[in-house]
């Protein structure tokens, strides 16, 4: 298992995705909200990276350094995750976490854009989602912030990834 988890995170530091070994679903409840993490794809968007494009994994889950163009809606920055309470998910409850991951709907009502896979979560069940928020309650806090999103036409804030029709 140690030898495993060293293997995934070698892999993981490399920037590497490839068919790493398939680990057993972890009992303990915050390993098993970091394996549910890493299957849903969580750091992949929400992390920072580096210049290569890796995944700052000394930084995991502390709010993407590259947005999301939803064509139509605007640019969206995956936010910090870790506990940090000014920039991160400090000051929310693990019942607002969930829901946000449900329902896609903020504390402040405001509904995430889909690019955050959150109708793909809706299924989530109980004892998984308690996991997954139990996991980002580990993390080292990160103080950063991402930028606000911008609607469609605006000019966005940072650097993101579009969708291009080609000519
Ligand atoms: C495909 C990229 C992607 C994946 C995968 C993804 N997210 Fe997101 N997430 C986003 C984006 C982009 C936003 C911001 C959307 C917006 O502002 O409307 C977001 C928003 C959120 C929010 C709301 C945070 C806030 O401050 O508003 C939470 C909580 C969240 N994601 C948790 C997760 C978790 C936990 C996972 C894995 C189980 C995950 N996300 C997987 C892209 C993703």
């Amino acid at each position: 298992m140690a030898i495993k988890h060293m293997v995934a995170s070698v892999l993981a530091a490399a920037g590497l995705h490839g068919p790493a070994a398939a680990a057993d679903a972890p009992d303990d409840l915050i390993d098993r909200g970091a394996y549910l993490a890493r299957i849903m794809l969580c750091g992949d968007c929400h992390s920072p990276r580096g210049p290569e494009g890796e995944i700052d994994e000394t930084r995991a889950l502390g709010g993407a350094s590259i947005g999301f163009e939803v064509p139509g809606l605007g640019v969206f920055f995956p936010p910090n995750l870790t506990p940090d309470a000014e920039t991160g998910l400090g000051s929310w409850s693990d019942a607002e976490i969930l829901t946000a991951l449900r329902t896609g709907e903020r504390p402040d009502g405001r509904l995430l854009a889909p690019i955050m896979p959150w109708q793909f979560f809706s299924v989530l069940n109980e004892a998984d989602g308690t996991a997954l928020v139990a996991y980002l309650r580990s993390l080292p806090s990160v103080s950063h912030r991402v930028p606000v999103p911008t609607g469609a036409g605006e000019r966005p804030l940072g650097p993101y990834l579009a969708v291009i029709a080609p000519e």
